[in-house]
């Protein structure tokens, strides 16, 4: 059977992925950040997942106004590295989990979960940045990913309840595959942050402390903080943190935080990463 070892929760700021790209990591500005990533990438390469579940959002990238996917389930091959206006990111394609995913849209949708399938997408800095800042700048990524979008761009976003109850969902999925694979789900976005408008700038590391906390302590009630509260909070672009909820959500009732670090600023952005060991699955 095919189980979730753990959680991880990462911010996806673009310029992060930019710094590792022009190697710019151990100056001033970002070492602070990058130092804080080391612990994290040395638990992944130390559990050496066979497949990694990425819950990210499109930024306008594979997707527009035009079409716009509440929920989505890539089940390609593999995913090219979209070009977000300044050419593709140098970094590797990254292969995808076609059994796998095609098992969990089959069980998401025949339990409810109207997933859009996705047979082709290039992937932005959504999903690579998480896999740059956890793996580092690998020849190939160490595992093949399964990504799966939520619309945070255009409201109505899924609430912060709804995509937990997406992460059971997709912990039974998971569950219910044969094969023994060792499984990681990240839930990307956030922290605190807000791009545009006159708020442009904002960062609440008390908000940010607190939902750290409460997502190992309190999550189920975490998950049902209204989108006005990370507008009001967080800033308008906090509310991709509803993302992470699918990530806890997919994590049993009792899990173990074993590492966190959070920094401001990246770019205009809190940034975090925390890693969550399932102690149910144990
Ligand atoms: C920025 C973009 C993002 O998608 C994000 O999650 C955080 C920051 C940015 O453009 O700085
Ligand atoms: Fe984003």
């Amino acid at each position: 059977m095919a189980r979730i070892i753990a959680g991880i929760g990462t911010s996806h700021v673009p310029a992060i992925g930019v710094a590792m790209d022009k190697g710019l990591t151990a100056t001033p500005y970002w070492d602070p950040l990058f130092k804080g990533y080391g612990p994290a990438r040395d638990w992944l390469a130390g559990h050496k997942p066979d497949v990694a579940i990425i819950v990210y959002n499109d930024h306008a990238s594979a997707f527009s106004l035009e079409l716009i996917p509440t929920f989505l389930i890539g089940v390609a091959d593999e995913f090219p590295i979209a070009d977000e206006g300044f050419g593709p990111r140098p970094v590797p394609v990254v292969k995808g989990h076609p059994e796998l995913a095609w098992h969990m849209a089959e069980s998401l949708i025949l339990n409810e979960f109207d997933m859009t399938i996705a047979n082709e997408m290039p992937v932005d800095h959504g999903l690579t940045v998480p896999l740059s800042v956890t793996c580092g700048q690998p020849q190939e990524w160490p595992f093949p990913v399964i990504p799966l979008c939520v619309n945070v761009v255009q409201y109505p976003p899924p609430t912060g309840a709804r995509c937990f109850k997406l992460g059971r969902a997709i912990r039974n999925a998971v569950e219910s595959f044969d094969e023994d694979l060792k499984v990681v789900i990240y839930g990307t976005g956030g922290m605190s942050h807000q791009l545009q408008g006159e708020r442009a700038g904002l960062i609440n590391r008390e908000f940010d402390t607190a939902f750290l906390n409460r997502l190992t302590s309190d999550p189920q009630a975490l998950s049902r903080l209204p989108h006005t509260e990370y507008m009001r909070e967080a800033g308008s672009e906090g509310v991709e943190l509803v993302m992470w909820h699918v990530m806890r959500g997919a994590l049993g009732d009792h899990v173990r935080e074993v590492y966190r670090h959070y920094h401001v600023p990246a770019s205009n952005t809190a940034a975090a990463i925390i890693v969550l060991e399932n102690r149910s699955a144990a």
